[in-house]
């Protein structure tokens, strides 16, 4: 059976308010003839009105790159759900590599966020992956199901149709980074998908789980062709809108010649 695809980017600390709502209308108007994927953009804060109003969430979801967990209280610095509510984002991205690993946010931490995202209605999307120093170990497997039941403990069963998990290596991530290759990323997205079901059971069949970590034209084709890998989470290359329009081109290509 054929995929649901997602191509999908996070901006990081990058684009102003002007730079991303140029960069979206560009975006929506490069791939909207593409049809049958899921496509998303989470831009900074300070850019989620303006971004949110850009385009049309039909064609493009847009996300917050964090949140706190509460509602509200003394939380001097965080946003809550309620904040994000109003500005009508659809997704909210959790436990992202440089959450986790410059600001050590811990699994527990992530899991308050997972839960309070899907209770206020959001697409929970939730970042998994290993360090290098864990990979080297040979611990790959067993951080990844920490991440994954810790995150998700209590998530309810019916909540998981708005839960998506990306799964982005540490040592894979950004200028430093070194791609993973595609067969140790469907290794991992493959033990991901298993714990997945272990958690949610026939209900997990529908989780997207997406790669993401030095995604590139080169590679792509092969990341995307892999039986477990239901999307690509890219950084760089793109937050240019024709380069990424280009990307996920490309992979349909390859995907759709090698589902025939
Ligand atoms: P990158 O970033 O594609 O620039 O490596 C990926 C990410 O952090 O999601």
């Amino acid at each position: 059976m054929a995929k649901k695809l997602y191509f999908g980017s996070n901006l990081k600390m990058y684009k102003n308010t002007a730079a991303t709502v140029s960069y979206l209308q560009d975006l929506e108007e490069k791939t909207k003839d593409i049809p049958k994927i899921t496509r998303f953009i989470i831009p900074s804060f300070t850019t989620l009105e303006r971004a949110s109003a850009a385009v049309d969430h039909q064609n493009i979801m847009i996300g917050a790159q964090n949140m706190c967990y509460a509602d509200e209280g003394q939380f001097t610095g965080e946003i809550s759900p309620l904040m994000l509510k109003e500005l009508g984002i659809d997704l909210v991205m959790i436990g992202h590599s440089e959450r986790r690993h410059v600001f050590g946010e811990k699994d527990a931490e992530e899991n308050r966020k997972v839960l309070a995202a899907l209770s206020h209605g959001f697409t929970a999307l939730l970042c998994i992956g290993e360090t290098a120093d864990e990979k080297n170990y040979g611990i790959s497997t067993e951080i990844l199901r920490q991440q994954l039941k810790i995150g998700l403990f209590g998530v309810r069963p019916e909540d998981t149709d708005r839960l998506w998990i990306a799964y982005e290596p540490v040592w894979s991530i950004g200028v430093n980074g070194t791609p993973a290759s595609a067969d140790y990323a469907e290794e991992m997205h493959f033990e991901i998908k298993k714990c997945l079901a272990e958690l949610f059971g026939e209900r997990a069949e529908r989780i997207p789980v997406l790669y993401g970590g030095s995604v590139n034209p080169g590679n792509a084709e092969e990341l995307i062709v892999q039986k477990d890998i239901d999307g690509l989470f890219v950084g760089r290359a793109a937050w240019d809108a024709a380069k990424f329009d280009a990307l996920i081109r490309q992979a349909l290509k390859a995907y759709a010649s090698g589902a025939e």
